[in-house]
């Protein structure tokens, strides 16, 4: 088979990474794979829009936002401005990069939503449901709490603060309702049962078991993810152990406060994160179509379009019944594939966090000065069109890049260049002998076949075989010495050929190796004369530029450094249980105003066990109400005409007291439970009220 000639239409994304925090590791290796194979299709001609964006929604967000004092927009803002560093840097070429919280997708959830609503009863009616829900309610939040914001003692082995849904001791799976001792972990308060309706997207529907069971089955996925798919259509684990027939229904609400979509005609009920996110792949083509003044429905209408999604293996259950049923009831197109990778590992260590990663930050390898092209090749390397797991080693990688990629295959144009710019001004011939062209002819018919690999999601496999290649071209520079020849003027003729057929070799090994060495093939290109872009490209290299150094080799002082763990800041046990906050500027820090306060009163608040009632002077010719939750820790005589610091420029807050006017600086451990206990803080002795705090 050769590779196919008519361009194809692509529509490729990859997940889109919760706007929780920065890029790890193994959200790079996803966009590299899907890179590698999009730069592939490329060059052969076909059309791609590739696009990614930030997953905005969720309560996790939402909490997170409120912890960080910023609302979710600005919270997801922030991430968003930290995605470029990571990309550029790695040469992850997106078309597009958006968020779901942009308005192409609250418009797309919505309708979409109201497609599946508003079936038609000939058409077998709605595929949503309303039900009233029991779950926890933390009365002090007012809000339903996610099982993961409950905690409380494992009913099996009765291990203390493990989170509502199964316990990290004993490993037992159960409900929320099943805690003893349930508590919210948001504010320490005893959560109640309360019943609110939640919407349900009626999976169990038989329409849409028909058409899962078929749309599953048909080669869209790989034969291993097909197999296990299989086995949720007949057996599914509940969330007290228990185990039912089938698919289940799936909840698609959640009530206010939530961070999320509303939905069309049931105020205070927002889309569960999971249902506008794959949307959001929709919302950024969208918007990328509309920014090119390009039809949106136009181009999803075209029958050769195809959808295809790259994600890790722990998102299928919502790419491969959730999505495609969404889609097809809701009368749209499906995706043609979904790829699943495994996880990426880190030196043999255990899978890293999903949310944090660990073991290889992204930008401290781009900070050290290591190549991005090395990780992109090493990667590549390991990568198939399977699922499994790919582990990075320190010294693998090493060995990888320096012996084979700079050792194999950059050192073929180092080795030819000097004699061909010193000896023939530049100038190649094209006549390179029998054994040459033979050779020559042998990377040529190569051709194929690693465009197959590549087309396959098998990069190992293509590596690899260039790699061979390479070697026969060293083998061949083993045979015939050209320093050895360049010893005799009378050898100049035989020094050309090899010297040629050399750059000419190497030229098309990088053009295979162009869609995982995306800058290196441009400035092989510069080099060569000979274009990078197309895959088919023919004729030879005539002439060469003077050779520059095209990658260094990779240092172990290097990877010392990269893995060296960061000086102070321990990751698992800082003692405040809270992780340190992402960084900012001066300039963010500069817009908090802190100054030293003096309490010139203080009294108990009348209904509340809490707070204490502060009287600050700042030195600004009038005093500040202030409230403050230390009631536990200490008694207001021992506090007046001490000093502490406040923050001054922080906006009045109406309390159920009065209006606080700033905030008394204290610590505390994040969980009041692990350690209770509030303390205040307390300048040196010559600090003066009014000062200001840098
Ligand atoms: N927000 C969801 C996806 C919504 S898609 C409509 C999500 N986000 S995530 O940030 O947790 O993960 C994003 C992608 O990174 C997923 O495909 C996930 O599998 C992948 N990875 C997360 N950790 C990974 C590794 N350690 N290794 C490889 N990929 C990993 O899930
Ligand atoms: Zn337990």
């Amino acid at each position: 088979m050769s590779a196919p000639n008519a361009p194809r239409q692509l529509f490729v994304t990859t997940a889109l990474p919760y706007a929780n925090g920065n890029f790890h590791i193994g959200h790079i290796m996803e966009y590299i794979q899907a890179d590698i194979w999009v730069r592939y299709q490329r060059m052969q001609g076909s059309q791609v829009n590739f696009v990614g964006a930030d997953d905005t929604h969720g309560a996790p967000i939402m909490i997170a936002a409120e912890k960080a004092g910023k609302t979710p927009q600005q919270f997801v803002a922030d991430i968003a401005a930290g995605r470029k560093p990571y990309l550029d840097g790695f040469h992850i070429a997106f078309d597009n990069w958006h968020s779901t919280d942009g308005p192409e997708n609250h418009e797309l959830a919505r309708q979409i939503y109201r497609d599946l609503r508003d079936i038609p009863l000939d058409k077998g009616g709605s595929l949503i449901e309303v039900r009233a829900v029991e779950q926890f309610f933390d009365p002090e939040k007012n809000m339903f709490l996610p099982d993961r914001f409950i905690k409380g003692e494992c009913p099996k082995c009765h291990a203390k603060d493990q989170y509502g849904d199964n316990c990290e001791v004993c490993g037992a799976v159960y409900a929320p309702t099943d805690l003893i001792n349930p508590f919210s972990a948001l504010s320490g308060a005893k959560p109640e049962l309360k019943t609110s309706e939640h919407f349900f997207f009626k999976l169990s529907d038989p329409r849409c078991v028909e058409f899962l069971t078929h749309w599953t089955q048909d080669g869209k996925l790989q034969p291993e993810v097909a197999n296990k798919v299989k086995e949720w259509f007949s057996v599914r684990t509940n969330p007290d152990g228990s185990t039912s027939e089938g698919l289940g229904d799936w909840d698609i609400s959640r009530d206010a406060p939530y961070f999320g979509i509303e939905i069309p005609d049931a105020p205070g009920k927002y889309f569960y994160v999971w249902l506008d996110a794959p949307v959001g792949y929709l919302a950024s083509l969208k918007n990328l179509l509309d920014k090119r003044g390009e039809d949106y429905n136009a181009y999803m209408a075209n029958p050769n379009l195809e959808q295809i999604h790259f994600i890790g293996k722990d998102i299928v259950t919502f790419h491969t019944l959730f999505w495609p049923a969404m889609l097809h009831f809701s009368g749209r197109k499906t995706p043609n594939k979904v790829n699943v990778h495994g996880f990426l590992t880190v030196n043999n260590g255990e899978k890293m966090s999903k949310s944090r990663g660990t073991g290889l930050d992204p930008l401290k390898y781009l900070s050290l000065g290591m190549n991005p092209e090395w990780l992109r090749y090493y990667l590549a390397t390991k990568l198939n069109n399977r699922n499994e797991d790919v582990d990075f080693n320190a010294e693998d990688f090493m060995l990888r890049v320096n012996s084979d990629l700079i050792g194999k295959f950059v050192n073929i144009a180092s080795r030819a260049a000097g004699f061909l710019t010193k000896r023939f001004e530049g100038q190649l011939t094209a006549s390179f002998g029998e054994q040459g062209s033979v050779l020559l002819y042998d990377i040529h018919t190569a051709k194929d076949s690693i465009a197959q690999a590549y087309d396959a999601r098998e990069f190992g496999k293509a590596t690899r075989e260039i790699m061979l290649l390479a070697d026969k071209v060293n083998a061949y520079v083993d045979q015939h010495k050209p320093w050895d020849l360049a010893k005799d003027a009378a050898n100049n003729e035989a020094l050309h050929q090899v010297c040629s057929l050399l750059i000419n070799a190497f030229a098309e090994l990088s053009r295979y190796l162009a869609p995982v060495l995306p800058s290196l093939a441009q400035a092989v290109e510069a080099f060569t004369g000979t274009p990078m872009q197309n895959w088919d490209t023919t004729g030879y290299v005539t002439r060469i530029q003077p050779y520059q150094h095209l990658m260094q080799r990779v240092t172990p002082e290097q990877l010392e450094a990269l893995f060296e763990p960061p000086a102070v800041v321990e990751e698992k046990t800082i003692p405040g249980g809270e992780e340190i906050a992402p960084t900012i500027s001066i300039d963010d820090f500069a817009k908090v105003d802190l100054r030293i306060a003096e309490i010139v009163n203080c009294e108990p608040v009348e209904g509340s066990v809490k707070l204490l009632r502060l009287t600050l002077n700042v030195g600004e010719g009038k005093t500040r109400n202030v409230f403050s939750g230390i009631a536990s820790m200490y008694k207001p005589e021992d506090l007046i005409g001490k000093l502490t610091v406040m923050v001054a420029n922080l906006a009045p807050r109406k309390m159920k007291f009065g209006i606080s006017e700033g905030m008394v600086l204290a610590a505390s451990h994040a969980d009041e439970k692990a350690e209770p206990g509030i303390h205040v803080l307390h300048p040196w002795p010559g600090a003066k009220p009014g000062m200001r705090i840098h």
